[in-house]
């Protein structure tokens, strides 16, 4: 349709029309036999028939049978035959399951990350999924926070690469078997005071700009076409009705033009937060703050045409936001086909196919990331003859993570199934031992399992968190183990001291205890679909970890929130390993985390040496290249996610200790070496200075080079 027809359509819409074009509702409300996964609490609402067939869009359906049901009934009732939109949160995958994004970050490989986007992107819309939910860019510094497991984790630079990357695969430009993206949630979401869930953000327009927007702002500029605010609220007011950052900073600094989504239920909110008196003034502050559909209340259909009446908010308004709704759903080529891309066949074909799981695999390789080894891994094939597989999370089909769509437990591969397939033929048992349950303190199951692990030359015993214990409303207070897992631990490994641990988790946990006494950790996260057989490929090195964490692991709770990116101090700490007093401190611990950002073991190992620049002055519009040698010195071939740290000495306000600004992943060969190098232009030296324009200020700067964050190596130049 022509924009003319589009406005056009709009002239004939009735008012209440309009409205309920703006409102988005559980797809159940629709078809009772239809989607049941609701995601959030219902609050509302009766609407009546011709409400309901005027609705603009659904969220949790059921797949393509469910769509095409929902929609055909939605047409032969809807009275201007304006399809339905059908939106999914599709976060690491729709049947097949990727693993969970802080998990897919640690990969550092957009190459794959765009891929895996399309692959879900393709699945989806097979299904009747028009719009994603995704990607989620909050930035996150605090473990006890349930939904990091969303995140990419705790670094600006990393945000915005992978920002780009979701973007492009999810969408393309909107051809065959591409959905609409949706940022989320805009902003600060993360920044929750002690991790708690929808709990109070409060932090300068600095921190917000330097750290938290730039993942956002990447998103605006690949063309993504929604966006959705957050729970929170940012400087005392509920995002869903923040004027200043909604219309002021995406639409008006960044020239956002797509369509602004409530979180669920957030208009209503607002009422809770103490700052609307009721759903009328909610409905208002939303809508005049920017947003144009409201998820899952109703307050606009309640109360938008009296608010008019009022001079509340405009019809102008109302109009232009339903102008955005269906230009969104003409740009998806709902007009000529409400069914998109619909096709069972093609859907059989396509999800959960040997290619995606293929993928899905490759991805669940890199994204593990090796946390210790003492050289008993990669186990030698050869060498065992019967292997225990233990442990609440070794036999179970719950590693896929949350945010599920229509992945099954009972497509994913286990891990017991998962050594099973790569050690045929040989002697492989499961028992259980423990349960991952927070609050399950049953010890009965040790006997059995202590008892294999007697018995056999290997033990995989897979510990971490239960599948449900992160993700939205999971904050927690301690991030370590459970008690009960360490337990076991401790029995199982005085039986066998080949005892490898495979970690599961949705959050960088705490477990300085584990350290101290596993001989390796394997942390794959929640792998996904083809977890089981990425543990087997990663622990008989049929393939080298490579994953790099991008989100610090605290050395206990008590640190969070930590992130490697902060000021230092008039005092900094002279020595982790002693009691430093009158020191920016702990008394009872170090300030570095138990792993950094950025950290990561290989099977193999390489050196770095030779960091040099080819100048030590640039000007403005120059370039400045450093280089490094780097050599594979083990004895297998081996992935190294090679980073670059930029830190400015002196500025008009205090910079980091270094930031992240580059990274290459480089494959090299026993005993092969190469040079690597980074061009840093200006802008990767600019910063918020004290008058909050982004600029890069004359100085001293310093260029690290290394295999992770805390490295020291570095070479100075100048800014003139
Ligand atoms: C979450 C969003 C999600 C929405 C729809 C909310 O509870 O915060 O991330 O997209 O539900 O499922």
């Amino acid at each position: 349709m022509k924009k003319s027809e589009l406005k056009a359509l709009i002239k004939k819409m009735t008012l209440k029309e309009k409205l309920c074009q703006l409102t988005q509702e559980n797809a159940v409300m629709l078809e009772k036999s239809g989607g049941t996964k609701i995601t959030g609490p219902s609050t509302v609402t009766e609407f009546n028939e011709e409400e309901k067939y005027a609705l603009g869009s659904v969220l949790n359906f059921n797949g393509i049978e469910d769509a095409k049901k929902i929609q055909k009934q939605y047409l032969e009732r809807n009275r201007n035959k304006i399809p339905l939109l059908f939106m999914q949160d599709v976060i690491h995958g729709y049947k097949t399951i990727y693993p969970v994004n802080l998990g897919l970050a640690c990969s550092f490989d957009m190459q794959l990350i765009e891929e895996l986007s399309a692959m879900a992107a393709k699945e989806a819309a097979l299904n009747g999924v028009k719009v994603t939910f995704s990607p989620m860019l909050d930035l996150v510094r605090d473990a006890r926070w349930g939904r990091v497991v969303e995140s990419y984790g705790e670094d600006p630079f990393l945000g915005c690469e992978i920002a780009k990357a979701t973007v492009k695969g999810f969408q393309g430009d909107l051809g065959k078997y591409k959905i609409a993206a949706c940022l989320k949630h805009f902003a600060a979401y993360g920044a929750c005071e002690g991790g708690r869930e929808y709990n109070t953000v409060d932090m300068s327009e600095r921190t917000l700009r330097e750290y938290y927007l730039p993942a956002f702002k990447a998103a605006v500029d690949s063309g993504v076409r929604l966006a959705m605010p957050a729970f929170n609220i940012f400087d005392g007011i509920p995002m869903a009705a923040n004027k200043r950052l909604i219309d002021g900073v995406l639409k008006g600094e960044w020239k956002f033009d797509g369509v602004v989504i409530s979180d669920y239920c957030a208009y209503y909110e607002t009422i809770k937060h103490g700052y609307a008196k009721d759903y009328k003034q909610a409905a208002a502050d939303c809508l005049n703050a920017g947003t144009d559909i409201e998820m899952v209340s109703a307050s606009l259909i309640a109360a938008g045409e009296e608010l008019i009446k009022d001079g509340a908010i405009k019809e102008k308004d109302i109009d232009e936001a339903v102008y955005k709704v269906l230009k969104l759903k003409n740009d998806l080529g709902l007009f000529e086909n409400p069914y998109g891309d619909m096709d069972e066949v093609e859907e059989k074909a396509f999800s959960l196919s040997a290619e995606n799981r293929a993928l899905a695999r490759k991805a669940a390789n890199e994204s593990a990331v090796l946390l210790k080894n003492d050289g008993i891994l990669p186990i030698s094939e050869d060498k065992v003859r019967k292997v225990a597989v233990i442990g609440p999370l070794g036999n179970t089909g719950d590693i896929l993570g949350r945010w599920l769509c229509l992945g099954k437990y009972e497509d994913s591969v286990t891990v017991y199934d998962g050594v099973k397939n790569l050690l045929e033929g040989k002697e492989v048992e499961y028992a259980e031992g423990c349960k991952s349950d927070l609050f399950d303190v049953d010890e009965s199951g040790f006997g059995q399992a202590v008892a294999l692990a007697k018995s056999s030359d290997v033990v995989i015993l897979c510990l971490g968190e239960d599948g449900g214990d992160n993700g939205e409303g999971t904050s927690k207070m301690n991030i370590d183990l459970p008690d009960v897992q360490y337990k076991f631990f401790d029995e199982v490994r005085k039986v066998n001291p080949n005892t490898v641990v495979v970690l599961f988790t949705g959050r960088p946990l705490s477990v300085t205890r584990l350290d101290k006494n596993a001989r390796a950790i394997l942390n794959v996260w929640f792998p996904g679909t083809e977890g089981g057989n990425s543990v087997a490929d990663l622990l008989f090195g049929k393939a080298n970890p490579s994953g790099k964490l991008t989100m610090s692991f605290p050395y206990s709770v008590g640190q969070c929130p930590i992130y490697y990116n902060h000021y230092n101090t008039g005092r900094p700490r002279s020595d982790d390993n002693k009691r430093c007093p009158f020191q920016s401190a702990y008394i009872d611990g170090p300030n570095k985390p138990l792993y950094p950002f950025g950290y990561g073991l290989s099977y193999t190992e390489f050196a770095y040496s030779d960091l040099t620049a080819d100048k030590t002055i640039i000007r403005e519009n120059e370039k400045l290249t450093v280089s490094v040698k780097i050599k594979n010195v083990g004895n297998r071939e081996g992935t190294e996610i090679v980073q670059l740290y930029i830190k400015d000495w002196f500025g008009s306000t205090v910079r980091p200790v270094k930031e992240l600004k580059g990274f290459k992943r480089v494959t090299l060969k026993a005993g092969e070496e190469t040079v690597v190098s980074f061009e840093i232009v200006n802008d990767m030296l600019a910063f918020y200075g004290a008058d909050l324009k982004r600029k890069a200020e004359p100085g001293k700067f310093s260029a690290f080079i290394g295999t992770n964050s805390d490295t020291n190596d570095c070479i100075d130049f100048e800014l003139v």
